[in-house]
C-alpha cells in the first residue's frame, strides 16, 4: 500500500466561505452532493461536511449526522433472529429496548487518486475516535451508514456488521459498527 505523505493533508469542517478544490470520486452522485449541497445541509442542519484536501485537490470528504438505529421487524426473518441480534450487543435487562443512539455516516468519499491508500481507514478510525470521545457526555452507541454494494467489504474490513437480513438486493445496505468495547 502506498504511503500518503499526512503532513501535506489540511482536514477541517465545510463552510461557506471555504473554496472548494477540484474533487472526483467517480461517483457522481457523491461529487455532485460536494459541490451543491453540502454548504445548504450544513445551514439546514442537516449534515456536517468535513473536507481533506492538500495543495491541489480536495482528496475525500465525509458527512455526519445523528442517527437512531431502530431495530424493526422487518429488517429480520423471525422474532428469533431479533432476540438473537439483541443478545449480541445488549445485556439482559435492556433487551426490551429497541432504539438506540447511533451516529450516521451519511457520505464518505476518495477522491480517484487517493483510492487505497488507507486514507479511507483513517477516516472511520477519526470519526470512530471522536465519538468514543463524545460519550463522555453524550451517549452514540454505533456507527451507522447505508453502505453502497461496491463499498460494503471495506466497511466489512473495520468491523461494521449488516442491520438487517433482509436489504441485500436494495441499492445501500444498512451496517452499524458497536462503540461499547471500543476504546
Ligand atoms: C470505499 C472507499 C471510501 C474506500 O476508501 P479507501 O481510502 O480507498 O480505502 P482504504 O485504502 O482505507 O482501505 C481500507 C481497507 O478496505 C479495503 N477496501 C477498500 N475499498 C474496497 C473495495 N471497494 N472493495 C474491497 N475492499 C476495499 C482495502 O483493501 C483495505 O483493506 P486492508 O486494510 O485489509 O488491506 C473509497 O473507495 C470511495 O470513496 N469509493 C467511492 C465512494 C463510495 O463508495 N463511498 C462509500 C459510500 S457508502
Amino acid at each position: 500500500m502506498a504511503i500518503i505523505d499526512f503532513s501535506n493533508l489540511n482536514s477541517f469542517l465545510l463552510n461557506e466561505s471555504h473554496f472548494i478544490k477540484p474533487f472526483d470520486c467517480g461517483d457522481e452522485d457523491l461529487n455532485s452532493f460536494l459541490f451543491n449541497k453540502a454548504i445548504l445541509y450544513k445551514k439546514e442542519l442537516l449534515a456536517t461536511t468535513f473536507i481533506i484536501e492538500n495543495q491541489e485537490r480536495t482528496i475525500a470528504y465525509y458527512t455526519l449526522f445523528n442517527d437512531c438505529l431502530r431495530v424493526e421487524e422487518t429488517n429480520f426473518t423471525s422474532k428469533s433472529s431479533i432476540k438473537r441480534f439483541l443478545r449480541t450487543f445488549i445485556s439482559h435487562p435492556k433487551r426490551h429496548l429497541t432504539s438506540f443512539p447511533a451516529i450516521k455516516i451519511g457520505r464518505l468519499a476518495i477522491d480517484e487518486s487517493f483510492k487505497g491508500k488507507g486514507l479511507g481507514r483513517l477516516i472511520i478510525n477519526t470519526i470512530t475516535h471522536n465519538a468514543i470521545n463524545t460519550n463522555n457526555y453524550q451517549a452514540c452507541k454505533f456507527i451507522t451508514v447505508d453502505a453502497y454494494h461496491t463499498s460494503l467489504i471495506f466497511y466489512e474490513r473495520l468491523g461494521f456488521k449488516y442491520l438487517s437480513e433482509n436489504d441485500q438486493y436494495e441499492d445501500t445496505r444498512q451496517m452499524y459498527l458497536d462503540l461499547t468495547n471500543l476504546v
